[in-house]
C-alpha cells in the first residue's frame, strides 16, 4: 500500500530518474524480471519470501519507518541492510499530527465536534493550558524528537522515555524499564511513538495506564500491538483516562463493529500520522543508495538485536 503498488511505478522512476538517474527502477512482479541484476528493493510489505528471489541485492529500503512487515517474513534475507525510512518531511508530518492530537485532547474536541453534529450550541471551558499539561512521549527518535520539539513550541511541559538514556534540550529524559513509572507519573498527555519489537508489544496496558495521573489522555501513534486496547477502553470507561487519539491498530482496519469508533471520548485517524510524500521518499532512497555506494555508513539501518 504504502509504495502506491504496481499503479506507481511510472511516478517512482520519474522521482528515481531525477534524484538517481543511474538507477532503473522495475516492479517488484514483473514477469521475467531478471532478478539476479536486482540490487536495490524499495518496499513496504513484500509478499513473504519475495526479497529472497533476488540472490545479489544489496540494500532493502522500506517505504516506512516501522519495518515489521519486511521482518516479519520469516525468509527475509537478513544478510541485506534494510534502510527504516527517515528524514525531516516524516518527521514534520509527525510533529503536525502529534499536536493536533494533543490539542485536541487539551481542548476536548470530540466534545465540540458532537455539538456540531447534534446542532447544539454549548459553551464551556477546559480545565488547563499547554503550559499546564505535562506530555510524555514514548521513543525520543527521529519521530518522537520532532514532536518534542513542535510541542515545546506551544508550551508543553515535555519529557521523553527512551531504550537508552539520552539528553535532549527541553525534554526531561527517561529511559529504560526501570524509570517508566516515573516517566508514567509525571505525563499528563502520554504519547506512543514506539517501534514495533517484542519488548514494546502489548506495552501499554491496565497497569501502564493505571500509573499516568487521573484524567490523563492517550495518544497512539507507534503501532496496533503496542496498546491494549480492551484496557484503554476499560479505562476510559472507569473514567480513569479522559481521551485518546488512536493511529494504529492491531488489526487494522480496525473492525467496524468495534466499540472505540463511537466512544465519545476517541478520535480515530485511519493511520495517517506521518506518511511522507513519494517525491521526499525516494529522495531519502536515494541518498541512502548514494551513501552505500560510496562506501559510506547508511543511517537508519535496522538492527536484529534492539528490534528496530
Ligand atoms: P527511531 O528508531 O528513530 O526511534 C525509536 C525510538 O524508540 C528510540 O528513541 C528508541 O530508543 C525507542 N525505543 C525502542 N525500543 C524501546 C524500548 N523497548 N523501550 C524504550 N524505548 C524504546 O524510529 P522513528 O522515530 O523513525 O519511528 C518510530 C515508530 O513510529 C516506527 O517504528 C513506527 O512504528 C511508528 N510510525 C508510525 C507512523 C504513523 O503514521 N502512525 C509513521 C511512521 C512511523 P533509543 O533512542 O534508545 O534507541
Ligand atoms: C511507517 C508508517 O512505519 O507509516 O512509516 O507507519
Amino acid at each position: 500500500m504504502k509504495s502506491g503498488g504496481e499503479e506507481a511505478i511510472p511516478e517512482w522512476r520519474a522521482l528515481f530518474a531525477a534524484a538517481a538517474p543511474h538507477l532503473e527502477v522495475r516492479w517488484i512482479g514483473e514477469e521475467g524480471l531478471p532478478r539476479e541484476r536486482v540490487r536495490y528493493a524499495l518496499v513496504w510489505a513484500p509478499e513473504p519470501g519475495a526479497l529472497a528471489r533476488f540472490p545479489h541485492l544489496r540494500l532493502i529500503l522500506s517505504t516506512g519507518a516501522g519495518v515489521e512487515h519486511i521482518v516479519g517474513d520469516p525468509d527475509w534475507p537478513r544478510h541485506v541492510p534494510l534502510v527504516r525510512m527517515g528524514g525531516a518531511e516524516a518527521a514534520q508530518r509527525m510533529g503536525e499530527f502529534v499536536c493536533l492530537a494533543a490539542l485536541a485532547l487539551l481542548r476536548d474536541l470530540p466534545r465540540v465536534i458532537a455539538g456540531q453534529q447534534a446542532r447544539h450550541w454549548e459553551t464551556f471551558e477546559t480545565a488547563r493550558t499547554a503550559r499546564e499539561t505535562r506530555v510524555g512521549i514514548m521513543g525520543l527518535g527521529n519521530l518522537g524528537r520532532a514532536a518534542a520539539g513542535m510541542l515545546g513550541a506551544l508550551g508543553f511541559p515535555l519529557a521523553g522515555w527512551s531504550r537508552r538514556s539520552k539528553a535532549a534540550e527541553g525534554v526531561e529524559c527517561f529511559a529504560g524499564p526501570d524509570q517508566l513509572e516515573a516517566f508514567l507519573a509525571r505525563t499528563d498527555i502520554l504519547v506512543n511513538l514506539l517501534p514495533d519489537t517484542p519488548q514494546t508489544r502489548g506495552l501499554i496496558e491496565a497497569a501502564v495506564l493505571a500509573r499516568l495521573p487521573e484524567d490523563a489522555g492517550v495518544v497512539n501513534a507507534g503501532r496496533g500491538p503496542q496498546l491494549v486496547l480492551a484496557d484503554l477502553l476499560a479505562a476510559l470507561d472507569a473514567g480513569r483516562v479522559g481521551g485518546a487519539v488512536l493511529d494504529v491498530f492491531d488489526p487494522e482496519p480496525l473492525p467496524p463493529e468495534h466499540p472505540l469508533w463511537s466512544h465519545p471520548r476517541v478520535i480515530i485517524t485511519p493511520h495517517i500520522a506521518s506518511l511522507p510524500s513519494r517525491p521526499a521518499r525516494a529522495r531519502y532512497a536515494a541518498d541512502a543508495i548514494a551513501a552505500f555506494e560510496r562506501g559510506e555508513r547508511v543511517a537508519n539501518v535496522y538492527e536484529a538485536e534492539r528490534g528496530y
